[in-house]
């Protein structure tokens, strides 16, 4: 499937001896993403710049984290998806997002990672201790962020070995670390293969070009086992794989799961979280409320109109019994004030 957003990785371009292939434009997975582009610049970094605030109590662990009251409208029209987010992830923490469809789950977990296509219009993202909104997409990967898409984009003219031996050169780079050849790339990639049970012919074909939904999943997972990451966001990471695929996956990112290292998984299925558990549980809930025969001017600016307004917000978290109660009960059972 070609990319459903706007190419938004043009100015990529590969920066290694290794790669063979020259891509016109294409799109490159945000978290992944090596140079620059000013289409990324945010124009509101300035004016939304925040101090780092996260305190740690001895003992503890460290915030990784630290979403305030965050508002982001879609670029191009303005309107508003997310209205106040708050969220604290720990380091090794599991936290879970729930929501039905359109209540804003893909659209946070994107605008974490600074995909071009929402604006952040108020409110505070810190990410171990820096602003996020201060950073571009590729300087949030490389600060350890990575996000798995839920429809995962195609770069053609990219074979899957060459990007992450790119991404992960990229990686050691700023680690100030030497570049890895190819042969010893692959000897870090080999095992990682294995326990994504993906075949090594993946590794020559284009990324995601002609790959199956499932497929498409196992190679995200893959490239976070590869590259790993402080925070994954791994975005519907379930939809679209057959239950032996699904094990796979779920054991691939446990594996991954160390006390420093933290998951968001983002989910309407209970199932997921039989296999990754979570400590915590947040349901996000899109609000509508309508306008029509009002006599007061709605946010939108009109008369008696019948437009509503849709609010994407955490209203609820608890535990893991939170999402038992949403699939006995469905999401009518989480009150809405
Ligand atoms: N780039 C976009 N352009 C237009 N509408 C969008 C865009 N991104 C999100 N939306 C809208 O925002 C709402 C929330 O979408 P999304 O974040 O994908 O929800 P979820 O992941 O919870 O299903 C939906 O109504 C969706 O159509
Ligand atoms: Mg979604």
């Amino acid at each position: 499937m070609a990319s459903s957003f706007p190419n938004p990785f043009s100015s990529f371009a590969p920066t290694t001896s290794t790669s063979t292939s020259t891509p016109s434009p294409i799109s490159l997975h945000p978290s992944l993403r090596l140079s620059p582009s000013p289409r990324f610049r945010n124009p509101r970094r300035q004016s939304l710049t925040v101090k780092a605030s996260l305190t740690t109590t001895p003992g503890s662990p460290n915030v990784l984290l630290q979403v305030k009251n965050l508002t982001a409208v879609i670029a191009e029209s303005k309107q508003e998806i997310l209205k106040g987010i708050d969220l604290v992830v720990h380091e090794g923490e599991v936290h879970a997002i729930m929501g039905k469809n359109g209540s804003g789950k893909s659209t946070f977990s994107k605008v974490l990672v600074g995909h071009p296509d929402y604006e952040v219009t108020g409110g505070s993202m810190m990410f171990k201790g820096e602003n996020l909104l201060d950073m571009e997409p590729d300087e949030r990967s490389l600060a350890g962020m990575f996000m798995t898409f839920q429809a995962p984009v195609e770069i053609p003219g990219v074979s899957n070995i060459d990007f992450l031996h790119m991404a992960w050169n990229a990686r050691r780079r700023k680690q100030g670390l030497p570049e890895l050849g190819p042969i010893e790339f692959y000897s870090i990639l080999y095992p990682k293969l294995e326990s994504v049970k993906m075949d090594a012919t993946f590794l020559n074909r284009n990324v995601n070009e002609g790959f199956s939904g499932g497929e498409r999943k196992r190679n995200e997972i893959l490239q976070l086992a590869v590259l790993g990451a402080d925070l994954a966001i791994l975005d519907e990471i379930d939809s679209g794989l057959d239950v032996d695929a699904f094990q796979d996956v779920a054991k691939a990112i446990n594996a991954l799961l160390t006390p420093n290292n933290s998951v968001l998984l983002v989910t309407h299925y209970r199932r997921l979280l039989d296999f990754i558990k979570p400590m915590y549980v947040h349901v996000m809930v899109r609000i509508i409320r309508f306008y029509a025969f009002s006599r007061i001017k709605n946010p939108t600016g009109r008369l008696n109109g019948n437009m509503a307004s849709e609010d994407g917000k955490i209203v609820k978290t608890g535990d893991i019994s939170i999402a038992d109660q949403l699939e006995k009960e469905g999401y009518k059972a989480i009150s809405v004030v």
